[in-house]
């Protein structure tokens, strides 16, 4: 087994096929027993993909004909990333990577030529690199374009916010235990971290760990979810005897959350489009000891699945283009189209006015996206809050995010968080 080879053959399956990088990788190293080797071949993944476009840049500057042969194309990349970004001794680098080319002896000369001719030019193309903006920030041009046009101030930080990689970070789950005592306990097994900064029962690690080295995990003491996303549970404010929805629910880490604060709930109904989805839910609830009623339905069409009951809570956590997740997921650079966006906000304005009538009045209804594009964010509220007379929006009061016209927002990296927007309306 070559590393360098089955990072590229993961790589291309993202690259050429169109293949989610989670997915890939589940598929690739499905074979692979040791942990060091995987650990490699995800980093050199994660990393190539994170810099794609940097390193495309850097590659057509340093072939004097284009090459066809896609395979090599991306074991080229994997080589240069090594050099350029892990520490590693570069003659290793060049000779691991020549031995993965199974093909033709002249393939690997070329192999062996372009790495060596990146370690002559190095610090030339590092300044070419610095004038060229989809180089600089390694991300697709019209992403550049979206964030300068939509955070002309703030656009730098959040593309270079994307290209590092996120906190890992836990959910205590109170029911079970309190933050206090589960740091204790990561003291304990020598797992370095601390209490987040904006949610008091957040617990981020200093360097990620694998789920099973967590002490009591699959007791359901703690749940990995980014501080962002745990924000969602607070500001719905569920209650005791409340019926509540969540329409876009799976994997289920909002869902097993609303449970876990207000263990009261009369009822959760927990609906997803996706039923391989849906049954993550399942396994979360399972181990977390908490229960809802998940649906595999459509929340453009609730009369599809809906009892006929009026929510008190309902909990939208929209379909979107994920901007404020392209650290935990970089393929979203190479995977997501600008056309799709335009689709994604259909289809949530779709699911705003399908879903808005299941609420009761005086109830509460949480928008929420993990993404920075206002598109899909404060115009879209803005637009529902128009053309819906009977909601008003609830302002967030909060020591985080930016307030907008409509909502708030997080932009990518403030507080280690992941990028994500919340807007509460009510129905009067
Ligand atoms: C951002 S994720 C939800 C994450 C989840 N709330 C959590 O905290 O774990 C969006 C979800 O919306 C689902 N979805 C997309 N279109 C949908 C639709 N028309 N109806 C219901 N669910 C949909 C997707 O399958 C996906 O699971």
């Amino acid at each position: 087994m070559n590393s360098r080879l089955v990072a590229t053959k993961i790589i291309c399956r993202v690259v050429n096929n169109g293949q989610s990088l989670t997915s890939a990788i589940e598929i690739e190293l499905s074979s692979i027993p040791n942990i060091k080797d995987r650990a490699l071949i995800q980093a050199i993944c994660y990393g190539t993909i994170r810099y794609y476009h940097c390193l495309n840049f850097i590659l057509n500057r340093l072939l004097r004909k284009p090459l066809k042969d896609k395979e090599i194309r991306v074991l080229i990349l994997v080589g240069l990333f090594q050099l350029k970004y892990m520490r590693i001794k570069s003659h290793a680098v060049v000779s691991q990577t020549v031995s993965a080319v199974n093909k033709k002896t002249w393939v690997k000369g070329l192999v062996n030529a372009v790495l060596r001719n990146y370690l002559r030019q190095e610090q030339n193309l590092k300044n070419l690199v610095e004038v060229n903006e989809i180089a600089k920030f390694s991300h697709p041009k019209w992403m550049i374009d979206w964030l300068k046009s939509d955070w002309p101030e703030h656009f730098e930080k959040i593309l270079t916010e994307n290209n590092r990689q996120a906190p890992m970070a836990l959910r205590v789950n109170q029911l079970e235990t309190t933050t206090d005592q589960y740091l204790k306990k990561l003291q304990e097994k020598d797992i370095n971290a601390f209490v987040s900064s904006v949610r008091k029962d957040t617990i981020v690690l200093n360097s990620g760990v694998p789920v099973e080295q967590l002490p009591n995990f699959k007791k359901g003491y703690v749940s990995v979810q980014d501080t962002a996303a745990q924000l969602a549970a607070g500001l719905l404010g569920v209650q005791a005897g409340h019926r509540v929805l969540d329409v876009c629910a799976a994997p289920g880490g909002k869902v097993t959350h609303l449970l876990e604060v207000q263990p009261q709930i009369e009822k959760l109904v927990a609906v997803d489009i996706d039923e391989n989805r849906l049954s993550s839910i399942n396994e979360n609830l399972l181990r977390l000891n908490v229960k809802a009623d998940c649906i595999a339905g459509d929340a453009c069409r609730p009369s599809q699945w809906w009892d006929n009951q009026l929510f008190d809570r309902i909990l939208v956590d929209a379909p979107c283009s994920a901007m404020g997740v392209i650290r935990r997921h970089p393929d979203i650079k190479l995977l997501r189209r600008q056309e799709d966006i335009k689709k994604l906000q259909q289809l949530q304005k779709k699911i705003l006015d399908a879903i808005w009538p299941l609420l009761k009045p005086g109830g509460n209804l949480l928008y929420v996206t993990c993404s920075v594009f206002k598109m899909e964010n404060s115009t879209q509220v803005s637009d529902f809050l128009s053309r819906t007379p009977d909601a008003t929006e609830i302002p967030i009061h909060a020591n985080w995010g930016m307030t907008q016209v409509h909502g708030k927002q997080i932009l990518t990296g403030e507080n280690g968080m992941d990028g994500f927007y919340y807007a509460c309306l009510r129905k009067n």
